[in-house]
């Protein structure tokens, strides 16, 4: 039976986990302009073999995001069966596996991109979880980590050589941030090795990701690397119906701008969605999504002024009301 990666349309426009910005309001957000997976912020495998209450909460959703894929860190493989059951009781479509994160406080422990230099427990990793999950298993990396110098057991290692580890595998998916551990999450991506990692991945969808700019440049990428479709992050600040605009470029050749009236209601239907699951003590956390979604009018001055100092929906809806 085809798992529900092989069933979508390509190409999939979908989403990357992203710590902090995709709980569940966002990805609703998302999902409502036409996202065709979403991802939730990693997870410590550790924090739910350990039975975390707090990282539990962390992974409530709405049934309007299916299909949804949870992503889990950490470094240790016997963490894995356990988190694995524990997703797969919620409900969830997917399981992906982080093996990019450059952060000190994974990638400074072994973790996340810096456990491509161990491959035979990257390998662990993935073999646990596929044992332990009926759900589809995907990987996230990046394209390289440079050697260490002075320590020949340290070279460079690529996508590539992930790519080959993990041949064995019946992974559902591959998504690779185009750039290295060296430049976390400036400057271009790589697109000509992009295309060569497509052209070697044979386990599973392939999708791309990082310094997507404009619907135009995002459709030329993806055309020129072949890849089975995108997973966007920080491009969608602000503007979630990226999604929407892809897509109708990609089938009419055209794509509508939106209007200040679909920006406002988008962002008044955030702040409700955000004050549903998280309550007034959350609701700090849509101060910077209103800062984005007003960054392109001429009176984001002044707006930003007001939003900063959102406590609850009415409040912005006050706000938008005005404007
Ligand atoms: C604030 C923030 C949080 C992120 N959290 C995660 C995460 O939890 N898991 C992950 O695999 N990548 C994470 N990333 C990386 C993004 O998913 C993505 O790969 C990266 O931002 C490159 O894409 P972009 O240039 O289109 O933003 C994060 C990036 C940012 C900026």
């Amino acid at each position: 039976m085809k798992n529900f990666w092989q069933q979508l349309e390509k190409p999939i426009i979908s989403m990357t986990p992203m710590a902090g910005i995709t709980d569940s309001a966002w990805r609703q957000i998302c999902k409502m302009w036409g996202a065709d997976i979403v991802h939730t912020e990693f997870v410590s495998a550790d924090a739910l073999h350990y039975d975390s209450k707090k990282t539990l909460k962390m992974l409530k959703y709405k049934t309007s995001e299916h299909p949804i894929v949870v992503q889990l860190f950490g470094r240790r493989p016997e963490m894995y069966p356990k988190a694995a059951k524990i997703v797969e009781s919620l409900g969830v479509d997917g399981i992906d596996l982080n093996f990019g994160c450059p952060a000190k406080k994974v990638a400074g422990h072994g973790g996340g991109i810096c456990l491509l230099r161990d491959m035979d427990t990257v390998k662990k990793i993935v073999a646990t979880t596929i044992e332990s999950t009926k759900l589809p298993v995907s990987v996230k990396t990046r394209m390289s980590l440079n050697a260490v110098q002075g320590d020949p057991k340290q070279g460079k290692i690529t996508v590539f050589d992930f790519i080959d580890a993990l041949a064995e595998f019946p992974l559902a998916a591959l998504i690779v941030h185009g750039r290295t551990y060296e430049t976390p999450y400036t400057g271009p991506v790589d697109l000509k090795g992009l295309k060569k990692a497509r052209k070697k991945f044979k386990n599973g969808i392939f999708l791309i990701n990082g310094s997507f700019q404009t619907v135009e440049s995002i459709v030329k990428d993806l055309k020129y690397t072949k890849a089975d479709g995108i997973a966007l992050s920080r491009a969608l600040y602000g503007q979630p119906w990226l999604f929407k605009q892809i897509k109708d470029y990609i089938e009419t050749g055209k794509y509508k701008e939106i209007s200040d009236q679909e920006i406002k209601d988008t962002a008044i239907k955030h702040a409700h969605l955000l004050w549903e699951s998280k309550g007034a003590n959350g609701f700090k956390e849509m101060r910077k999504h209103l800062l984005f979604y007003v960054k392109a009018r001429p009176d984001a001055a002044s707006l930003r002024k007001q939003l900063v100092a959102v406590e609850n929906p009415q409040q912005v809806e006050k706000i938008f009301n005005k404007i």
